[in-house]
């Protein structure tokens, strides 16, 4: 399996390590390509001054491909390149609209579109608060597209007790999303659902 994966400036590096490392659990081949606004905040969130591929893979033994932002020639900018889908986790609001508007001057904003045109799947991990009515509109022409706009937004019906409870949630919907099988607690189930804590809030 061949998963294209791009990491865009906006908040949310966590969640693409763990989608990433989900990725490499599966086995799947990640075609990774880091925008330089995505490098920042690697930088600013996950404290890599360079970008490290074996820990966003949390392991050096992994089938990631580091691909060239710049390089519009690369083989995601082309239809021939087969694979089983793109994810942009995190997606910044410059990165949507780009897709959005067919833009496809970087790596990124031209795999996404090779995408489309494809009728693969694309999905966009939008993060920004509150939505101007530009992200709005570019969240319906991507999906009259075709494309799936999943936002980073963590359900909290499992009563997480950490941050990676919270991340892993949104990182086992994508990777859902992507038909890749993981061991990530992330549905919902009557079942299985912790009580609160006495304190907390219910
Ligand atoms: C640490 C950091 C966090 C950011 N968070 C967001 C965000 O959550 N959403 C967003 O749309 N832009 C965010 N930005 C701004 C984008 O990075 C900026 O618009 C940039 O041009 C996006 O470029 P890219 O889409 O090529 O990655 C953030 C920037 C930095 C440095």
């Amino acid at each position: 399996m061949d998963i294209v994966t791009a990491i865009s400036g906006a908040s949310g590096a966590l969640y693409a390590q763990r989608f990433i490392q989900g990725l490499v659990a599966a086995g799947a081949n990640v075609h990774l390509v880091v925008s330089p606004w995505g490098r920042r905040l690697l930088r600013d969130e996950l404290g890599m001054e360079t970008l490290d591929v074996d820990a966003l893979a949390g392991t050096k033994q992994h089938s990631v491909t580091l691909h060239n932002y710049n390089d519009v020639g690369s083989k995601l900018a082309s239809g021939s390149f087969l694979h089983d889908g793109m994810v942009i986790v995190p997606c910044s609001s410059n990165t949507l609209a780009e897709v959005a508007h067919g833009i496809g001057d970087n790596l990124i904003s031209r795999a996404a579109a090779v995408t489309l045109k494809e009728r693969r799947k694309l999905v966009l991990v939008h993060r920004e608060m509150p939505l101007s009515p530009i992200d709005v509109n570019n969240y319906k022409i991507l999906t009259d597209a075709g494309a799936i706009v999943a936002p980073a937004n963590p359900g909290f019906y499992l009563n997480p007790t950490s941050v990676g409870d919270i991340v892993d949630f949104v990182a086992g919907k994508l990777l859902d999303l992507a038909g890749v099988k993981h061991a990530l607690e992330t549905r919902w189930d009557p079942t299985n659902v912790r009580p609160p804590a006495s304190g907390e809030i219910v």
